[in-house]
């Protein structure tokens, strides 16, 4: 058995891990329908993991030490739109993993999301029982449950609204705030809505030092500080020197009043501080990694 296997590699996140990883000869990349990177293409795979059996037979061969597990329909809406196919995808091909990873004796490492708190009090520790209240939330509990029961070298990494531009392809929070702003659409942002956002850059380098740590469990992996959307909104629009006219601010039970978007998932990191070597950045650095120096004064 030897190297590394990459599922989700032309995701968001993704993109910035084989970015990093691409770079070793002891690598395979899993990417789905939106097809291979430019970077080391003779080591990347098309596989669609809403047909998780074809799965264990590929793992078997390549027989992986690590197997970094990122593929997930991983926005809310979509999942809420197609959540057979969530299931499948989320959780079913993640049970098959854990299932291989434990044959094999491979280390299993998750990304799982703040999605799985129903968001009642914020500053979650990995100890939170999770309760979600979406089904992407759901999936991603089961899906937790199965890697953490499974597989003895078993890692969920819950990330937390994750910042920063496409590496390749994929988007994020912040780049449909800027998107919005740049075609002159109004941005509806909610100020009961808390997250701890942690960039890109940090995020795939974390998970990246996550392989050859020794970690098992369960680790919170978001940013120094707990903000809501609005305000995050504002900051990322003086950080890149645009207008903050068109943020139009709201309150959750306006649009959802089902209560489907947790209201505040923001994170105690303290366990991920005190373990990585990878520094966790607060806001105004993030923002630095990712889209350079503040073009405006805060
Ligand atoms: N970004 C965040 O803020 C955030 C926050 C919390 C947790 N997470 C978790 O972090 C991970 C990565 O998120 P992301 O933002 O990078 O997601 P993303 O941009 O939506 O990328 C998802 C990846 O999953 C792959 N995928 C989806 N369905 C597939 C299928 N049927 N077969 C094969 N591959 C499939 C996609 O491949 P194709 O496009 O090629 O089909 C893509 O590479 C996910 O597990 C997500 O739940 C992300």
């Amino acid at each position: 058995m030897s190297g590394i296997l990459v599922t989700g590699i032309s995701g968001f996140i993704g993109g910035y891990v084989w970015s990093i990883l691409s770079k070793r000869e002891d690598v395979w990349g899993v990417h789905g329908a939106t097809g291979s990177l430019p970077l080391n293409p003779d080591r990347q795979l098309g596989l669609d993991l809403s047909k998780p059996a074809a799965l264990a037979g590929l793992v078997e061969d390549i027989a992986p030490d690590v197997i970094l597990h990122l593929a997930a329909l991983a926005r809310p809406e979509i999942v809420r739109r197609h959540s057979l196919l969530a299931w499948k995808v989320n959780n079913a091909a993640t049970r098959e993993l854990a299932d291989v990873a434990e044959k094999l004796g491979s280390r299993l490492i998750f990304t799982s999301t703040d999605q799985v708190f129903d968001g009642s009090h914020g500053n979650y520790h990995e100890g939170d029982p999770p309760s979600p209240v979406n089904v992407y939330g759901e999936t991603k509990k089961a899906a937790e449950r199965a890697v953490l029961s499974k597989v003895e070298n078993g890692v969920v990494v819950r990330l937390n609204n994750t910042y920063g531009p496409p590496r390749f392809h994929g988007s994020s929070f912040s780049e449909w705030i800027l998107n919005r702003e740049g075609n002159s659409e109004t941005i509806t942002l909610f100020l009961d809505q808390y997250r701890s956002p942690l960039d890109v850059v940090t995020a795939a380098n974390a998970l990246v030092e996550l392989i050859d740590h020794s970690f098992t469990g369960i680790l919170h992996l978001g940013g120094a500080n707990r903000i809501n959307r609005v305000n995050f909104g504002k900051m990322l629009l003086q950080h890149v020197g645009r207008d903050q006219n068109s943020i139009l601010e709201l309150h959750s039970a306006k649009v959802d009043p089902e209560g489907k978007m947790p209201l505040d998932t923001s994170f105690d990191i303290t366990l991920a501080k005190q373990m990585l070597r990878t520094p966790i950045p607060n806001l105004l650095q993030g923002l630095e990694q990712v889209y350079g120096p503040a073009r405006a004064k805060y």
